[in-house]
């Protein structure tokens, strides 16, 4: 990471690309990693791990996701998804969805490649209008 970089992101990216290194991909060998900081400062940190029954592979986000709530901690402050290639590793529709329960509209999440962060994106403008607890609220 270069010195410019925030520390708190420089903390979420090397938790999230040492995350992508323990991925399980046999099939795709396409790995990923995600970490999350949560109000308290923790950090949460997840890997794809994949499943010879292909639908019931897991993101990497998702992980991350387990991961906070196991230690009882219930908000995402900001997040980060790091993948290779050249496109954008975006979190799939369904990790927009998991994100979102736990964040608000303003929720930062990076994208990553291996040198760093490439966007930095809000809940909202990964999933606009999207129904959350509070909707369940009548
Ligand atoms: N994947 C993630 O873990 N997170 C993302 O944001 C995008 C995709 C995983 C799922 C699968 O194991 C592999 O990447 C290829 O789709």
């Amino acid at each position: 990471m270069s010195k410019s970089v925030e520390p708190s992101i420089a903390a979420l990216f090397d938790a999230a690309k040492t995350a992508q290194r323990r991925a399980y991909t046999p099939y795709s060998h396409f790995n990923v990693g995600a970490a999350l900081r949560t109000p308290s400062g923790a950090i949460f940190a997840g890997c794809n791990v994949e499943n010879a029954a292909y639908p019931q592979g897991a993101c990497a986000e998702t992980g991350a996701i387990s991961a906070m709530a196991l230690a009882g901690e219930t908000r995402i402050a900001e997040m980060l998804v790091i993948g290779d290639g050249e496109g954008l590793c975006t979190p799939c529709g369904g990790c927009r969805q998991r994100i979102r329960e736990f964040a608000s509209p303003q929720t930062p999440v990076h994208i990553a490649g291996p040198d760093g962060v490439r966007l930095t994106l809000s809940l909202a403008e990964l999933l606009p209008y999207s129904f959350g607890p509070e909707n369940l609220k009548t």
